[in-house]
């Protein structure tokens, strides 16, 4: 009996003590939220970044016109336009491009001096940060979006040039649009912890072992025209990958081929064919630069030759390993195999392209321009510019006003299309043949990867 008693008063007190806990305390689940509030706190704390004071706007005069001019020059090299305008008759730096990620649009604002949508009233302090870290002036974290992975390694003299360039536009009153993003995204704390992952501020130090021209060229390409954006694949966040810089990526369901050892292109891209291909849009050796490579020569024709010239040197280096060799390529041209194995697309070829791209057609023989098997398209390892090309069609470059390539996306179906692709690559291409070929004309015309 005792021996009961005493274990039944040994087992009666730990739940006594457990219910006056209980009382007191919180239960478990309650401690690890209160934790997980506190570390969002601490978070919160650690992402908070201070407002810089507005100021009022600097008089134009108050720049010097030949840093303004350069500022000018840098601002076409860094391409700023063809985010902050809006398609279509949008007004210069007022904003409005819809960046397309794969977590929703986010637009380009409005970076004319407007002291209320603009900004007209941030200091070249406020600026410089949000250039180099990605922070607007009011504090708040601002998306990767705009490449301040890149434009964090810009110096102070091309800051202030592109400061000085900015301030003196005519300011425009245009609100900023409201980004189309995936809810809990729009919570801009968050892009801190994308910070924390993936942005390493670049700095910018110059190779002693190379030549003034690659030490430019390297420094405009990587920092400022931000070529990387496109060219270099991302991973599931949306962050560049590092180690694989320029080896191809998909951008608006085009493909943006690689710049190095992996170029699919058949002639070696040397120093002279990348200058004329930046500068005007079109080299006769290769092909012209269609959508969304479309915008950069279109701006690099307006910035100074000296610099294009630098950047041809940069990629003209890390195109050298290609496989291309400099000799002339033996073009393949396979007509009767091709014609036998896609009737269809043969058919489609005479009556809808020939008259342009057919032997001795007069836009190659008095216009010079190169043969379709030259450019990189139908040697790259998917479908999605040469049908992007068919879909779109194609602008004059720029100063010219023609030829120009009709879009046929309204008058082929994906069948036709995916027909007339199979015997092109089937001609002229080069590598295994593309797989589901109509299923990806379906998927590039909504801007989709194949
Ligand atoms: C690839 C597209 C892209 C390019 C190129 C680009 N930007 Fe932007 N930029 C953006 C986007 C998108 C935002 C808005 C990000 C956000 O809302 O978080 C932005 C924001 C900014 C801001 C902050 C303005 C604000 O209202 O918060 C500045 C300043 C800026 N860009 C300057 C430039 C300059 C200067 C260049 C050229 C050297 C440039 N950008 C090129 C996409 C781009
Ligand atoms: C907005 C995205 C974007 C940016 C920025 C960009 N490119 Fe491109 N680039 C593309 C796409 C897409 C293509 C493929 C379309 C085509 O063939 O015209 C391309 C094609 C090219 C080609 C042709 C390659 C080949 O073998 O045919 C070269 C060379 C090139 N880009 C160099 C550059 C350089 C240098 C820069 C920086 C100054 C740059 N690109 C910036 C998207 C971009
Ligand atoms: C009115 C003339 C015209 C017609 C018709 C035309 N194109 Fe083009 N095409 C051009 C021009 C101009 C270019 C750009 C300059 C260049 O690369 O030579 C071009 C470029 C291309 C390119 C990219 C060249 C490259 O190597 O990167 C492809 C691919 C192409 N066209 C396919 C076609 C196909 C397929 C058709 C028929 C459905 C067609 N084009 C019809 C004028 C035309």
């Amino acid at each position: 009996m005792v021996r009961a008693r005493s274990s039944s008063q040994r087992h009666s007190d730990p739940p006594l003590l457990a219910t006056r806990a209980r009382r007191r305390g919180l239960p478990w689940w309650g401690w690890g939220l209160l934790l997980i509030a506190l570390l969002f706190v601490v978070f919160l704390v650690w992402a908070h970044r201070p407002a810089i004071a507005a100021e009022a706007p600097p008089p134009a005069a108050s720049f010097a016109p030949a840093e303004v001019a350069y500022g000018k020059d840098l601002a076409a090299v860094g391409n700023c336009i063809s985010c902050h305008q809006a398609p279509g008759g949008g007004k210069p730096f007022a904003g409005g491009y819809g960046v397309v990620s794969p977590f929703g649009t986010i637009y380009g604002t409005n970076i004319t001096p407007d002291p209320d949508t603009g900004i007209g009233r941030w200091s070249y302090l406020a600026f410089a940060r949000a250039m180099r870290e990605g922070v607007a002036r009011n504090g708040s974290h601002l998306y990767p979006a705009f490449p301040y992975d890149h434009f964090s390694a810009l110096q102070d003299r091309e800051l202030r040039a592109l400061y000085a360039y900015l301030m003196t536009r005519t300011p425009v009153r245009a609100e900023n649009r409201t980004n189309g993003l995936f809810l809990p995204l729009r919570f801009r704390p968050f892009i801190a912890g994308w910070k924390l992952l993936f942005f390493r501020p670049a700095h910018w130090s110059p190779d002693a072992g190379q030549s003034a021209a690659w030490n430019r060229g390297a420094y405009l390409g990587e920092a400022l025209a931000h070529c990387g954006g496109c060219h270099t694949p991302r991973g599931r966040l949306g962050q560049e990958l590092k180690n694989k810089p320029f080896a191809g990526a998909f951008v608006e369901g085009w493909y943006a081929p690689p710049l190095g050892s992996t170029s699919p292109a058949v002639r070696a891209w040397t120093q002279p064919r990348l200058a004329e291909y930046l500068a005007t849009g079109l080299s006769r050796s290769h092909a012209a630069a269609a959508g969304p490579m479309n915008a950069v020569p279109h701006n690099l024709a307006t910035a100074d030759p000296r610099e294009v010239a630098a950047l041809a040197t940069y990629y003209a280096r890390t195109l050298r390993d290609a496989r291309a060799s400099r000799a002339e390529p033996q073009l393949p041209d396979r007509a009767e195999a091709a014609a036998r194995a896609h009737p269809l697309g043969a058919a489609t070829f005479a009556g809808a392209c020939a008259a342009c791209h057919g032997e001795g057609a007069p836009m190659m023989v008095q216009d010079g321009r190169p043969a379709l098997p030259l450019g990189s398209p139908l040697h790259e390892d998917n479908p999605a510019d040469t049908i992007q090309i068919i879909l779109k069609g194609l602008a004059p470059p720029l100063g010219r006003t023609g030829p120009i390539m009709p879009s046929f996306a309204a008058s082929l179906t994906d069948a036709q299309v995916a027909e007339l692709v199979g015997y092109m690559k089937a001609r002229w291409g080069t590598g295994p043949d593309w797989p589901n070929l109509e299923r990806a004309v379906g998927r590039a015309r909504k801007g989709k990867a194949p």
